[in-house]
């Protein structure tokens, strides 16, 4: 049992989906545009806008980069019209996840955010992350990132009663995947294989009408702390760990006060606590339909937005009669 917070009540779990809300809307203005840098910047200043309208002491631990190389809503940016009053929040942010979807008009893009007590989520440095994860019902334990592929599909189907064969992987479709993939072939397994979005695809094995069992595979590492933020709401399992290229990598990893370079993180590593996670879509996907602009000037969204101490999940239709406010 997961005790909520009187911190995260006091601002307003549905003033969440406002912000990404926000940032959806302004990002679908770019839709098919193929820019993906002004997609993102079009999210990225509407969802600085609408955090900066909440009161709160936020501090963006999970952001669109550290302070040098992210004009806004950097690494450690304060936001929220309380600062030094409100109640001291962490978020973790991504205004556009999937910007090159975006900018070509694929499913899944989605502007997401989760917030959590001061400390509540990993601050994770902006490197790959190693990442195996599953929806709930399964017993704890079913999944190991340090095993064979070949031994997680193994235990996930003996838990489920299947064949490893009728397994459905969630995979993103990069060169680097090709010995996970070669390792799920030869088991016969069915792979979804996606252009982009990992926050989506993990969430996909939440849903039992996507037929997705594992998601796996490597991206970004502040896009698993969103997705582990999303599965401690919904329930599953989550492994992950970080991967470095190069010293460069290493030694960010250091002054992030992270030693041990090999750790294995679980969801609760990730995102601990009571957290928040709410996400808009921006174009249609399997978690959620992307923006409409309708004639007359209407704009419709849809919204999630979960609680790990309720278990609560919603969903938010919203149509936004005078365009956005
Ligand atoms: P962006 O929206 O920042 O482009 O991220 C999209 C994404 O697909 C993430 O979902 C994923 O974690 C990451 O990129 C994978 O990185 P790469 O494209 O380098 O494989």
């Amino acid at each position: 049992m997961i005790a909520a917070s009187s911190v995260l009540d006091r601002v307003l779990v549905l003033e969440m989906v406002r912000v990404t809300e926000a940032a959806a809307i302004a990002a679908s203005t770019l839709t098919g545009r193929g820019d993906n840098d002004a997609a993102d910047a079009a999210a990225v200043e509407a969802m600085r806008a609408a955090l900066n309208e909440l009161p709160m002491d936020g501090t963006v631990v999970i952001g669109e980069g550290e302070r040098d190389e992210a004009p806004m809503l950097y690494i450690g940016e304060k936001v929220g019209s309380a600062q030094g009053s409100g109640p001291k929040i962490d978020i973790a942010l991504d205004p556009l996840e999937g910007t090159t979807i975006t900018a070509k008009a694929g499913p899944n893009a989605l502007a997401v955010l989760a917030i959590a007590e001061a400390g509540g989520l990993l601050n994770a440095p902006d490197v790959y992350m190693d990442k195996m994860a599953i929806g709930p019902n399964y017993p704890d334990g079913t999944i190991d990132i340090s095993r064979p592929v070949a031994d997680n599909i193994h235990a996930i189907a003996a838990a489920k009663g299947v064949k490893p064969s009728e397994i459905v992987a969630c995979v993103l479709d990069r060169d680097r995947h090709a010995g996970i993939i070669a390792e799920l072939r030869a088991l016969g397994c069915g792979i979804q294989l996606i252009p982009d979005g990992d926050v989506a695809g993990v969430i996909s094995t939440t849903d039992p009408d996507t037929g997705i069992d594992i998601y796996l595979g490597s991206g970004g590492a502040p896009e698993g702390v969103l997705a582990a933020a999303a599965l401690r709401c919904v329930g599953g399992q989550m492994q992950t760990r970080l991967l470095f290229r190069n010293d460069d990598e290493r030694a960010r990893a250091h002054r992030w006060g992270i030693d041990d370079l090999d750790r294995i993180y679980t969801l609760d590593d990730l995102a601990k606590g009571d957290c928040i996670f709410a996400a808009t879509g921006v174009t249609d996907g399997s978690l959620l339909k992307g923006v409409k602009r309708r004639q007359g000037g209407a704009i419709e969204t849809e919204s999630i937005v979960m609680r790990a101490s309720s278990g609560t999940v919603r969903r938010v239709f919203a149509e936004h009669r005078k365009g956005f406010a």
